[in-house]
């Protein structure tokens, strides 16, 4: 598979329609996925990153139909992880010596993912590899998202290959951002920042400024999942800006889960009381349990407030909500409030852990959380209704 990016760019990544796990099972993609790698002719002929493992001999074919081995002179692997250096390895076994441009990271990733010695030619932000006519500039990006991470630019054509950064996972078989759905871009997008690189938002913020002192020019953005920038590249930079910068809409997200539906309908009567004291403000109840996980975080990155919710087992919180915050804890929200509450039938101590557990993980409790003893009744249905008339007050 390929198709003409411009005169020089020609697309030879893998479109992944099947998949719907990445990152192992940690990362949902409803709509696929792809990996894309480009080549570069000019007088000299460059690859750009590669794709996922399982495509290597596919992929490795396509290369070789759009150019002979003796006439790659260079392999740029922006990124070592898997889904972008899978094939390298095939590919490598028919460029024997050819130079592989990397940061100082990469070299150890890639060695210690592969146990290879290719021909690693190290590169820092600045440094140039000329093809001819065009040159490439390397851009260094570490922990965006992992410590080798790189981002390189193509003079003449205004590329940016951006790697994983201003990704989204979707499978479109025109893979341009003007080609596909918005709605569909969009929400891929956020889904993408919000479960990926939110721990990372410093950084972000400091590399889109430090590529903006570049002063290069940009006709298109080029990530190596998803579609391509190429309208208004800037546009997906901008939203960056907004994410990066402890990003939240007016919106409080409920999560809970239920043994008995007694936590449920808690759920749901605070979702009424916050609605009646904040008509303004999108509600969205899930359960933390039956809901998409990656889908559920997006909701809380969009959020300005959440409210968790787990009966108590075991002098505990059921196993969805611990999984959860265990993940919320290390995606790093900020600037978010946040509280608890739950129904037990004996002891309760679930409600406390979960107002610690959030606490724990960056989130200001702004109220010592509900619990009710068994079922709610009508008296205490009222209550969690001006509980969450009370928690949406909080808030503002
Ligand atoms: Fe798409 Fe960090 O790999």
């Amino acid at each position: 598979m390929h198709f003409s990016v411009t005169d020089s760019v020609t697309w030879i990544g893998q479109r992944d329609w099947e998949l719907r796990k990445f990152h192992g099972e940690e990362y949902s993609t409803h709509r696929g996925s792809t990996y894309n790698s480009f080549l570069v002719r000019d007088q000299k002929t460059a690859i750009i990153d590669t794709v996922w493992g399982p495509f290597a001999k596919s992929y490795v074919a396509e290369v070789f139909r759009q150019v002979a081995p003796e006439d790659i002179d260079f392999v740029v692997a922006n990124h070592a992880e898997s889904d972008h250096s899978g094939a390298l390895p095939e590919l490598m076994r028919h460029l024997p010596g050819k130079p592989v441009y990397c940061t100082a990271n990469g070299v150890k990733s890639l060695k210690g993912l592969y146990h290879c010695d290719w021909n690693f030619q190290v590169v820092k932000t600045g440094d140039r590899l000329n093809l001819g006519d065009r040159e490439l500039i390397f851009i260094e990006a570490p922990m965006l998202h992992w410590p080798d991470s790189m981002f390189c630019y193509l003079t003449g054509e205004e590329i940016l290959f951006s790697n994983d950064a201003f990704g989204q996972h979707l499978a479109a078989e025109e893979l341009y951002n003007d080609a596909v759905d918005p709605c569909e871009l969009w929400a891929e997008c956020i889904k993408y920042y919000a479960n990926i690189l939110t721990p990372f938002s410093p950084l972000v913020l400091k590399k889109i400024e430090q590529f903006a002192g570049l002063d290069l020019p940009l006709k298109m953005i080029c990530p190596s999942h998803g579609i391509l920038w190429r309208d208004n590249p800037m546009q997906i930079v901008e939203k960056y800006l907004q994410w990066a910068d402890n990003y939240q809409e007016d919106q409080i997200t409920v999560v809970y889960d239920t043994m008995w539906n007694g936590t449920r309908c808690m759920a749901e009567a605070i979702a009424e009381g916050i609605h009646q004291a904040k008509p303004d403000t999108t509600v969205k109840l899930f359960n933390g349990a039956r809901a998409d996980k990656n889908d559920v975080i997006t909701e809380v990155f969009k959020s300005k407030a959440v409210l968790l919710g787990s009966p108590t087992i075991n002098q505990g919180i059921l196993s969805a909500m611990a999984g959860l915050l265990e993940e919320i804890r290390g995606l790093k929200f900020r600037s978010k409030k946040a509280a608890a509450f739950g129904a037990y039938g004996w002891s309760g101590e679930g409600i406390g852990m979960l107002g610690d557990k959030l606490g724990e993980a960056g989130f200001e409790v702004v109220h010592s959380g509900l619990r009710l003893l068994w079922n709610p009744d009508a008296e205490a249905l009222q209550n969690c209704i001006a509980f969450g008339r009370e928690f949406a007050e909080l808030t503002d």
